[in-house]
């Protein structure tokens, strides 16, 4: 099976979790995707369900695949949000981001009764902190920012390089909020709870990519099945 495959996998068995009537959180990211796409197909044979987008490209998605949608000012309560993730570790925290969409994926999950992640095993890690960890700033004094992060890594033992992530052309990437993503490479995060209070005491820093509390299982696709982290009930 493919990358691609897995985290189709994946998806479907968190299509399981979806009942008539649920309002759902859509995560983004290729995972996401598929997850959309199989939910799009289910709304199609008459699967009653309302949904809320964590980016501006899924919400594009959804309503092409003509997937009710609303809004957290309409719908502020979900019963289940189901999302990606860049790294998984064994008691559920997580690194997202990658797709530039940590704030709304956050604040998505944050107003979801569960969330469940979906990926392949390649993201489950005994450590956070491999792949680089987005943080989301205003563009309004960002080197001073950038200081205090780096400053913030240092101190709770995870320095690393910050890097202001760009799109390919060389433009610097905006975020659906109009922020701008440092990307850090601690290498590994000790003590991601230390790190994430530090990071969100910096007036520049609307968010960071560590979700820690939010998620309530992981499913996780490989080559020899599906592994669940937590509990999908
Ligand atoms: C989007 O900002 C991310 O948090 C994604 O959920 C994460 O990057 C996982 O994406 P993939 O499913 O594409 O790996």
């Amino acid at each position: 099976m493919s990358p691609d495959d897995l985290k189709k996998l994946a998806a479907a068995r968190a299509l399981e979790l979806v009942t008539p009537g649920m309002r759902l959180g859509l995560g983004t990211g290729s995972t996401a995707k598929h997850f959309v796409d199989l939910l799009g197909a289910r709304v199609a044979e008459g699967l009653d369900v309302l949904c809320v987008s964590t980016s501006e490209v899924t919400e594009a998605q959804a309503r092409a695949l003509a997937i009710p949608m609303s809004t957290l000012d309409e719908t502020p309560e979900l019963d289940l949000t189901i999302d990606g993730a860049d790294e998984v570790d064994r008691a559920l925290r997580l690194i997202k981001g990658g797709g530039a969409a940590l704030l709304r994926e956050k604040i998505v999950a944050a107003a979801s009764a569960r969330m469940v992640v979906i990926a392949d095993e390649t993201k489950l890690v005994e450590r956070l902190g491999r792949f680089p960890l987005p943080i989301e700033v205003v563009p309004f004094g960002l080197e001073a920012t950038r200081r205090a992060v780096l400053a913030a890594m240092a101190n709770a033992g995870a320095p690393g390089e910050l890097v202001l992530r760009r799109r390919p052309d060389g433009s610097i990437l905006l975020t659906d909020g109009g922020h701008y993503i440092l990307d850090a490479h601690p290498g590994a995060i000790g003590d991601p709870e230390r790190l994430a209070v530090a990071l969100s005491a910096i007036p520049g820093v609307v968010e960071h990519g560590l979700f820690l509390g939010l998620a309530n299982a992981a499913i996780l696709a490989g080559k020899d099945g599906l592994i669940v982290l937590g509990s999908l009930d």
